[in-house]
């Protein structure tokens, strides 16, 4: 390790707190818990169980190259068809663009390949775990932008967070779902605090941006949504920051859930494009920035507001944000929008224009400690509880059964009206009834085994 790296660590290990029991670390260990929390390549992960967060996301990694894989097959398979010329050179490029990216995620996440994991029920008995939602490569368009063609995106970021900051100077700022760290790189350079950490919990990102900002030049490929000619179906991009970020600028692995860091430990803590992607939505977030922000502390919110939750009562409007601040005792104090290309990707015909909301509040008041985080609840981790016959299970449980039936009719002889008559006479629907009912989930059976495959 550098030494430049050590001696950061000291002034960012001197803030950490055990993700399982908020005892202060020592070094990079919690005597409490006898957890020794590994940094690999420079970068600590300091989620609550860390080998069951790296097995996991070995898990993840795996099927990520599973689907890539499956991906180059189907172009190759394609190929052997007849073809324009622009067609071929389009599949051409993407077959050589899954072959260049499988080699780089190998390249770029090896640390953690080599990285002990853990068994995943140790997770379970921490009540935590990695949001199903969050993919290996959910947020690779991020890392382009970041990194290679968004300039003008990453400087109007810049720019509306400065401006709701206003001068305010902090000395240790951290950056919750930092992402690939651009916004952390641009903040650490402009405002020039001792300490910047950029936490996140996805590894590809992480890896990606330590490794820009400390000089190196990263190759991955970039797939455009609707690349403007055949060769940009798959582009091999060189990622790299203007200059070496200096000291002071730390990646963390971690989850916004379980902050691994001490009560008052920043001075300025901010959220970009994060609060309305968190499962479980905004509030627990803001009761966790609130304690770790010094009395009088900065809070910056930048980004969508665009909660989309499956809790209707979850999905804020920026009004209806404000309010959950002030309950969660911060005073806003500046707030500005601003309509804004985001993923403009220059060499993709796709791209959008968001409305983008940021706010800088004040910390006003200092709120209860938030409970520990309990990811699942004890009927599945503990399993000795009834678990619940929820409305939901009851709905699922009925159309299994009939999804089930239907297939078992499926032997390559009957027909649809054949199964629908088998339907009644096992009294499940009437045979019209039925009828309906066949064409839908058929037509979504066909839809899914893909309408070229099938007959
Ligand atoms: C919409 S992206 C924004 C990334 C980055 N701020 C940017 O603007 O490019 C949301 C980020 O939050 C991270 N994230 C989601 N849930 C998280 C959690 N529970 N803890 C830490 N990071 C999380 C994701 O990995 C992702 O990088």
């Amino acid at each position: 390790m550098s030494e430049m790296m050590s001696e950061m660590m000291t002034e960012q290990t001197s803030l950490l707190a055990c993700p399982r029991c908020d005892q202060p670390l020592e070094g990079w260990q919690c005597r409490a818990c006898q957890v020794a929390f590994p940094v690999h390549d420079g970068i600590p992960w300091l989620f609550a169980d860390p080998g069951a967060a790296i097995t996991e996301w070995q898990n993840r990694w795996q099927h990520a190259l599973a689907r890539i894989d499956a991906d180059r097959q189907s172009v190759r398979s394609a190929l052997k068809g007849q073809l324009s010329a622009p067609t071929r050179r389009r599949l051409d490029a993407l077959a050589q663009g899954y072959a260049e990216h499988r080699a780089q995620l190998d390249a770029i996440l090896a640390p953690l390949k080599l990285s002990q994991g853990s068994r995943l029920d140790t997770h379970l008995a921490l009540r935590t775990r990695l949001p199903g939602t969050q993919g290996i490569l959910s947020y690779d368009a991020n890392v382009h932008r970041d990194w290679c063609w968004g300039e003008s995106e990453n400087e109007a970021a810049l720019s509306e967070v400065t401006a709701v900051l206003n001068g305010t100077s902090a000395s240790r700022v951290l950056i919750l779902g930092a992402g690939a760290g651009r916004l952390a790189y641009d903040l650490h350079r402009t405002l020039q605090p001792a300490l910047t950490v950029a936490m996140d919990l996805n590894p590809l990102l992480a890896y990606v941006g330590h490794r820009v900002c400390l000089g190196e030049v990263v190759e991955l490929t970039e797939f455009p949504l609707a690349p403007l000619t055949p060769e940009q179906g798959a582009i091999k991009r060189r990622l790299q920051a203007p200059e070496p970020a200096g000291t002071g600028l730390q990646f963390v692995l971690a989850d916004v859930m379980r902050p691994p860091f001490q009560p008052g430990s920043f001075d300025l803590v901010i959220t970009p494009w994060l609060l309305d992607v968190i499962e479980g939505g905004a509030a627990p977030v803001l009761a966790r920035i609130n304690h770790l922000l010094i009395d009088g502390g900065t809070w910056v919110n930048h980004g969508s507001v665009a909660f989309q939750s499956p809790d209707p009562a979850l999905r804020l409007t920026l009004e209806e944000l404000g309010c959950l601040a002030t309950e969660m005792g911060f005073q806003t104090t500046t707030g500005r929008e601003a309509s804004l290309p985001y993923m403009n990707c220059p060499d993709s015909r796709h791209g959008r224009i968001e409305t983008v909301s940021t706010s800088s509040a004040r910390k006003v008041e200092t709120l209860q400690k938030p409970e520990k985080h309990r990811a699942l609840p004890d009927w599945i981790v503990t399993g000795k509880c009834p678990v619940p016959a929820l409305s939901s299970f009851q709905n699922q449980a009925m159309s299994t059964r009939i999804h089930a039936f239907i297939m078992s009719l499926i032997d390559g002889r009957r027909s649809l009206k054949d199964m629908a008559r088998e339907m009644e006479a096992q009294q499940l629907m009437t045979r019209q009834e039925g009828e309906e009912a066949l064409r839908g989930f058929l037509t979504k059976m066909y839809d899914e085994a893909g309408r070229s495959s099938a007959l």
